[in-house]
């Protein structure tokens, strides 16, 4: 589909200064300094989308009853830029995540917008603040692009908002976690579930994040960086993070991770792993993983190594699953296991540029 929308810079700015941007992008951490321009566009019932455009980075005006603030009516999406050694700037699978917009906007109700139209606001804000988007070759920093959707109509009605507000801004990101790479710990949640069977567990909103956090409390309560959650059926099956996908690694070669329930989030970096492991000599398998497989897995060491990924968190492995009662390491303590290390390079090589794009993810 051709665009119908054109992102032309309305309102331009330096917002920051070129000392204080260099200094942000020498040390990114995630998600907490933004770029100096934001893309906005507007949806109306009978109208379809307009006034699109680039303007400067600061606060939306929003009426207190904007459907949104009650109705959680909203989605989001998660990418990254990379800048290469030539200095070129590449997305990674952005058709992806326009496909993934699609299907959250049909779960939540809200407007389709045409993958076109999502693709060119991400090139008119990545041209914009190019200036913005960190050198790649050195580590993982990127710049993290976040488009979000969402029910901006003033109206405590609970039905599909008749005006709804695109946005996209973004923000210079080096490692997720504070503690970089090394293993993570993760808490198994036996009372929360993140998602439901006919849920929105498999769409990207807002609130899908929300029901995780008490879970993300419970964890940090017993010294663990991130929860598990399990099916919300039997509480048996292992699902995701609540912000990332779960891989688990076999003595064998097999890579494992959830199969695709209804109630999980389908990551880009999911998929791309899953495509990734044939030429690493793995086997993926996406099928059901119950707890007790990966407790008695990594007891016995058949099961080697566990890590997370995702868009932001990239590959990151884990190195203890803990429960209410006991724990078990499920990889190496110290740093990444060879298999988590090897699939996050081949993955990071493609992303900035230091091996040939031989699949055409980049744009
Ligand atoms: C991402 O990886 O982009 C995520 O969605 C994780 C999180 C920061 C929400």
């Amino acid at each position: 589909t051709s665009s119908t929308l054109s992102f032309t810079v309305t309102e331009r700015t330096d917002r920051a200064s070129e000392a204080d941007r260099a200094a942000v992008l020498a040390n990114p951490g995630f998600g907490q300094r933004f770029t100096d321009h934001m893309v906005l566009a507007t949806w109306r019932k009978g109208e379809g989308w307009g006034d699109a455009r680039v303007t400067a980075y600061g606060p939306l005006q929003l009426e207190p009853s904007a459907a949104v603030l009650h109705y959680a009516q909203e989605i989001f999406e998660g990418m990254k830029a990379y800048r290469h050694a030539d200095g070129s700037v590449w997305t990674f699978r952005p058709e992806a995540n326009a496909a993934r917009f699609a299907r959250s906007a049909h779960r939540l109700a809200l407007p389709a917008m045409e993958e076109a139209d999502f693709l060119g606001s991400l090139r008119a804000l990545v041209e914009t603040d190019i200036d913005w988007v960190p050198d790649a070759t050195t580590g993982e920093s990127s710049l993290y692009l976040r488009p979000f959707m969402f029910a901006s109509e003033a109206f405590l009605g609970v039905r599909p908002a008749n005006e709804v507000t695109y946005c996209l801004i973004a923000s210079p990101a080096g490692s997720y976690f504070a503690s970089g790479l090394k293993p993570v710990s993760l808490w198994i949640s036996e009372h929360y579930s993140r998602a439901g069977v006919g849920g929105t567990g498999a769409a990207k909103c807002g609130g899908n994040y929300a029901a995780s956090l008490a879970a993300q409390i419970e964890a940090a309560e017993h010294g663990c960086d991130q929860s598990v959650f399990l099916d919300s059926l039997e509480q048996k099956y292992i699902e995701e993070l609540g912000g990332m996908n779960v891989f688990l690694v076999y003595r064998d070669g097999r890579l494992v991770t959830p199969e695709l329930s209804g109630s999980i989030l389908e990551g880009v970096t999911r998929s791309s792993i899953l495509e990734l492991a044939k030429d690493l000599d793995l086997e993926p398998e996406e099928r059901r993983i119950s707890l007790e497989e990966w407790r008695a897995g990594a007891e016995s060491g058949e099961i080697t190594e566990a890590f997370a990924c995702g868009t932001a968190a990239v590959v990151t492995p884990v190195g203890r699953l803990v429960w209410n009662g006991g724990e078990v390491r499920t990889g190496p303590q110290g740093e990444g296991g060879e298999v988590a290390t090897k699939i996050r390079e081949a993955l990071l090589d493609i992303q900035t540029g230091r091996t040939e794009d031989t699949r055409g993810w980049l744009t």
